[in-house]
């Protein structure tokens, strides 16, 4: 659980901070009698104070922001979308492609940080115009430009909110892949951890190849999984991750 300090929202309802322990909430509330509860959803007033507040409380969102010409613009819907929508099902698919991996590999990696960070991955995606984001059509070079800044942005929001490093980092790097041409760009003396970056990465891609897109209709779980066994082959994706995707789909996602 990440608390911030507290923020006073109403006469019943307080704001502690952001959270993530199941697959529907990220946000923890405080109520007159001192309960504590997680909310998800409709609460658009309250979840928009949130991502203000942490905006507020990072200078250097603010600066990316302008230089990308980006008004600072909270999209709620996006937010709420995201929440219920594409970031459940990541940590969902995140989660379950975990569990099929051997156990000497699932050594290596944190549960906890994967399900976190999968559950926040795109949380910048509510700075990125909606006209981008839900543009019917192909981004242009300018667009894309923009539309690839919210790992960063999600990165720099969260950053003050008491995430553990390896939380962080894989939300920053969550569209990087093995050979290292993702973006951001990776610092030279980089250590992040593939492993765990090829877990959302994959399930990422799967989720979103499984919803319909306003230019392109869902995709079934072979078409899905054809097209990121060609990233397998292209060295991007470890063929344990990949396989261990396979068995999860096999088992759990139904065409
Ligand atoms: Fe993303
Ligand atoms: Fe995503």
């Amino acid at each position: 659980m990440l608390l911030n300090t507290p923020v006073k929202e109403s006469k019943d309802i307080s704001l502690e901070g952001a959270v993530q322990i199941n697959h529907s909430s990220f946000f923890v509330y405080k109520d007159n009698n001192g309960k504590t509860f997680l909310k998800t959803g409709r609460d658009e007033k309250i979840h928009k104070s949130l991502v203000q507040k942490m905006i507020d409380l990072n200078p250097h969102i603010a600066r990316l922001l302008k230089r990308y010409h980006i008004k600072p613009l909270i999209d709620t819907k996006t937010l709420r979308e995201l929440t219920n929508g594409h970031m459940n099902d990541t940590c969902n698919i995140a989660i379950g492609v975990y569990s099929m991996l051997p156990v000497e590999i699932q050594s290596k990696l944190n549960k906890t940080i994967l399900k976190e960070a999968s559950m926040l991955h795109d949380l910048g995606k509510v700075l990125i115009p909606s006209k981008i984001l839900n543009k019917p059509a192909k981004l242009n070079v300018k667009e894309r430009k923009i539309m690839n800044i919210h790992s960063t942005l999600g990165y720099e929001l969260l950053k003050t909110q008491n995430l553990s490093d390896d939380t962080l980092t894989l939300i920053r790097y969550h569209h990087q892949n093995l050979k290292h041409t993702g973006y951001p760009v990776l610092p030279k003396d980089n250590t992040f951890a593939d492993l765990g970056v090829q877990i959302i990465s994959i399930a990422d891609k799967y989720s979103a190849l499984r919803e319909a897109r306003v230019y392109r209709r869902r995709l079934t779980r072979t078409e899905a999984l054809l097209i990121l066994y060609r990233e397998v082959r292209e060295g991007k994706i470890m063929p344990s991750v990949y396989n261990a995707l396979f068995k999860y789909a096999e088992m759990n996602d139904i065409d």
